[in-house]
């Protein structure tokens, strides 16, 4: 992909930002003076930056006003070639009032047809193939769409090659989310990125897109790089940024790992409070090593990780039956209840009766799987179905979803992580949370480490290096 190409407005970005910071305070005084409203800024707490994109909007845009800002839109993209009172249009979710209708047929266009964005996206609607030259979608179009993936198919089946496709959005459309994009609409190049004032004066984002007259290569714009095994991910320089952006690895064995790991997380640059995660088709949390529906899956993924408003699916794998029943009321989850392995088959796991303080919080003893020669030496041996995570990964997501692992596998990862990266599964997860286990200094008795594993933390330590250099944005998890 030829970034060197794409020039992104940070400048203006960063002032936009400034804008929607100030009026959103402007506006929480206001509300505050009149006792009226609570604002509630949903994931904004830990975030970086935050995203405002519906709170601040003035209600009372006039139907002139819409009129006159679609003409102005619209002419200027007259100017610049990209639209003609020949082109056969299709507007996507405009306006109740069709204010983008009429500034078009006011330019002189007479092809034109508007529809929703939940018509585009449901089966039944049949515009014929290559119908359009022009398609334009409003900010209420495409940023708000349920169905990316459908609505971006649809958009690349109706347009005619080297036809173009102008979309509003309100998100911020940084590298990662424009590149997000990009890949939703593969067989088209982007003409230009470019900030515009938005219906009620506050920025927003106008991009145009061009139908590709010929059919891409469908590996060349994948994350693979070209000529290399399909185990080595692309690593673009704005990823490596990111990565170097990140809170550091804890270099030096923690004396007391309880205490150090565990206050990390509060250090822990989230990926979705560094960049826009708009435009990917599905936003998807995985946690391997779920235990209870209330420890790490409510009490820190749906209280903590910044969401920006997204849909999360959410996976659990826990082999544990304890743990199962729990999850047949939540909505939204799916239980997975197998060990997560590198292939299928039975494994055997230990139930830990040691005493110790981790299993008391969790109410029962964190599971070792181990092969089956080696469990005679347990004192509580239970069957499980172990399953291959990797291969299950890769086929349960694509490289257009958002992807975030959290992984506590009781040492497993040792195993786990070479299987997802020779898988190349490694590939289409976006952020990871990564409990690393190893002969820890123990809280009960100074002096002495965990007899429980035998990896040292230099070899943890290599772990998550050897993950962050491949591109994995991967934290410490305790
Ligand atoms: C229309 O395009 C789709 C995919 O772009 C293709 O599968 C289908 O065969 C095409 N239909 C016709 C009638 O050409
Ligand atoms: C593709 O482009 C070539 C020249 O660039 C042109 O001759 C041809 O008609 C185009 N094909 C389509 C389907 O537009
Ligand atoms: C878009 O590209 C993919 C492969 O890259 C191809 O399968 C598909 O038919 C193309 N769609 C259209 C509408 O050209
Ligand atoms: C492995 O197990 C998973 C989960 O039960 C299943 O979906 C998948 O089809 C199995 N794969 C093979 C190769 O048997």
């Amino acid at each position: 992909m030829e970034t060197s190409a794409l020039k992104f407005p940070t400048k203006v970005l960063l002032s936009n930002i400034l804008v929607r910071l100030l009026s959103f305070c402007v506006l929480v005084f206001l509300a505050r003076f009149a006792y009226v409203v609570t604002v509630k800024t949903h994931s904004c707490d830990s975030l970086d930056f935050c995203f405002f994109p519906n709170s601040v909007k003035s209600t009372a845009i006039s139907s002139d006003h819409r009129r006159a800002y679609y003409l102005s839109v619209f002419q200027d993209l007259v100017t610049e070639g990209v639209l003609s009172a020949n082109s056969n249009s299709l507007c996507i979710e405009a306006a109740l009032g069709g204010e983008e209708v009429a500034a078009l047929r006011e330019i002189g266009v007479s092809e034109l047809v508007r529809v929703s964005s939940k018509k585009l996206t449901s089966e039944g609607l049949q515009f014929r193939n290559s119908s359009f030259d022009f398609e334009f979608s409003s900010a209420a179009g495409l940023d708000r769409t349920a169905k990316p993936i459908q609505f971006a198919s649809e958009v690349s089946r109706t347009l005619k090659p080297g036809g173009f496709f102008v979309v509003h959005t309100e998100s911020f459309v940084d590298e990662y989310s424009l590149r997000s994009l990009l890949r939703l609409f593969g067989n088209f190049t982007l003409v230009k990125l470019r900030e515009i004032d938005g219906l009620d004066s506050l920025a927003i984002r106008e991009i145009i897109l061009r139908k590709q007259n010929v059919t891409v290569n469908h590996v060349k714009r994948g994350v693979y790089i070209k000529g290399k095994t399909a185990n080595s991910c692309a690593v673009p320089r704005y990823k490596r940024e990111l990565i170097r952006n990140a809170e550091p690895l804890i270099q030096e064995e923690p004396l007391k790992p309880w205490i150090t790991l565990k206050r990390n997380i509060k250090n822990v640059k989230y990926l979705s409070g560094m960049v826009d995660i708009s435009f990917k088709n599905r936003y998807i949390y995985v946690d391997v090593g779920a235990r209870s529906y209330g420890s790490s899956i409510v009490s820190w993924f749906k209280k903590q990780y910044p969401k920006q408003d997204k849909p999360f699916e959410v996976y659990a794998v826990e082999a544990d039956s304890a743990f199962h029943n729990e999850y047949k009321t939540k909505k939204g989850v799916t239980m997975l209840p197998y060990a997560a392995w590198i292939r299928n088959e039975t494994l055997f796991f230990e139930i830990s009766r040691e005493p110790s303080k981790k299993n008391v919080d969790k109410g029962r003893g964190m599971g070792r799987i181990q092969s089956a020669q080696s469990s005679s030496s347990f004192m509580d041996v239970n069957r499980i179905e172990g399953f291959d995570f990797a291969l299950w990964l890769k086929r349960v997501v694509t490289e257009m979803d958002y992807v975030v692992v959290k992984m506590d596998v009781e040492g497993t990862e040792f195993d786990l992580i070479p299987r997802l990266i020779s898988t190349g599964a490694i590939c289409s997860i976006d952020e990871m949370f990564l409990e690393c286990h190893y002969n820890r200094w123990q809280k009960c008795c100074p002096g002495e480490r965990s007899p429980k594993y035998q990896k040292t933390y230099a070899q943890c330590l290599e772990l998550f290096s050897s993950l962050r250099k491949r591109g994995v944005l991967v934290h410490q998890w305790w």
